[in-house]
């Protein structure tokens, strides 16, 4: 059994954190997202990782990721030239997969699932594809399931405009060689793509063995801000090991669960957990509330923030309003006017949101 990650794509919603970097490596409680995918995997005990690249973000995510060492698992890279679509993807990795059956992985999903339960129920019957289902309130922007009375799988689209179930496809998906046949009869969709829900439907149209199964756990298709900060609170309540490599001074109050990296100093600050504080970060007067998540090299002083994810190297000084639901992005700095004249100034990048209270 082989895997392959897809972490090419546009990463058109998350801009403008995407201009300057991979969607699947920005932080979910300050680790890439991809690599809780890889963490996953590896953990299910397979060990022969395809991660499809793209020109663009490629030798980013290879720079960072590495060669598989640090997951125990060996990690090949599949450059895609254009982001034609996931079942293009998996066409790209075609030399990579051979005839392996495959455990297919959207790069910017976070899933909570037991990998192993899922490949042995694969394997056991051996399936020509495997997808799981998860209840969504926006079906239209998923891939999305039609089932019948007895809840057995008749067919799935792609975004529907008006969707036969509020059940999507969730980003894993396991699949025979059968596959690559599958793919091989497809026309790009009406945006251009040649989709893996269709490939599925082709499968099911030839009378292979597809089934869907429900997930059981959460899942998060990060691609918005909003899915964004969900993630973080999901991974910070499961995951957060609280610990302090920190220097944090007598005045400061640790509440809760919170990891403080190595060369962060704290000064004069409430910290309530779940929170994570990068590396060699300068927190003074700061309150940082619950689920927050604070990256290597971040300055914070006189602010109050919670539920917020700041990245490396971003600068907040002297804010006089609690900072909440927000994404700071990398070297992004915040500060606040002199008084007068009472004026508000900005030098912000393309495709940014700013929501101010009067
Ligand atoms: O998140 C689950 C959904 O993912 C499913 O419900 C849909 O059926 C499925 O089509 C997919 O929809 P998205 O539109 O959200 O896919 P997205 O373009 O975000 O791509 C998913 C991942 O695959 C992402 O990490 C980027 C990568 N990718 C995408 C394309 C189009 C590639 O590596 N190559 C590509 O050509």
């Amino acid at each position: 059994m082989k895997a392959l990650i897809l972490s090419g794509g546009k990463g058109k919603r998350l801009r403008p954190l995407t201009y300057t970097g991979a969607k699947q490596l920005v932080p979910i409680a300050n680790q890439p997202i991809l690599w809780y995918g890889i963490e996953a995997i590896a953990a299910a005990g397979i060990t022969d990782i395809g991660i499809i690249i793209n020109p663009e973000t490629g030798e980013e995510i290879e720079a960072k990721t590495g060669n598989g060492d640090r997951f125990g698992v060996t990690i090949t890279y599949l450059l895609q030239a254009n982001p034609d679509g996931l079942a293009h993807a998996v066409k790209t990795a075609q030399p990579f997969l051979g005839e392996s059956p495959f455990l297919l992985y959207l790069g910017d999903n976070l899933i909570e699932a037991d990998l192993r339960l899922v490949l042995d129920e694969f394997t056991v019957n051996q399936f020509d594809a495997l997808t799981l289902l998860a209840p969504i309130a926006n079906p239209s922007a998923y891939g999305v399931a039609d089932l019948d009375a007895e809840g057995r799988l008749i067919r799935f689209v792609e975004k529907p405009a008006v969707p036969p179930s509020n059940l999507a496809l969730v980003g894993i998906y396991c699949f025979s060689a059968a596959v690559h046949a599958a793919i091989a009869t497809l026309r790009p969709s009406a945006r251009g793509e040649l989709e893996i829900t269709e490939a599925i439907q082709a499968l099911i149209d030839a009378g292979k063995a597809v089934e869907a199964r429900h997930l059981a756990g959460w899942w998060i298709d990060t691609g918005k801000k909003d899915d964004l900060l969900e993630a973080n609170r999901i991974v910070l309540d499961d995951r957060l090991h609280p610990q302090n490599l920190g220097d944090v001074d007598k005045q400061s109050r640790i509440i809760g669960r919170v990891g403080i990296g190595a060369g962060t100093q704290v000064t004069n600050c409430t910290i309530r957990g779940p929170v994570v504080i990068g590396e060699n970060c300068r927190l003074e007067n700061c309150y940082v509330g619950p689920y927050s998540s604070i990256g290597n090299q971040v300055t914070l002083i006189d602010v109050d923030l919670e539920y917020s994810v700041v990245l490396q190297g971003a600068t907040v000084i002297h804010i006089h309003q609690r900072i909440i639901d927000s994404v700071i992005g990398q070297r992004a700095y915040i500060c606040s006017a002199p008084p007068r004249p009472k004026a508000m100034r900005f030098m912000i990048g393309d495709d940014c949101q700013i929501e101010l209270c009067h």
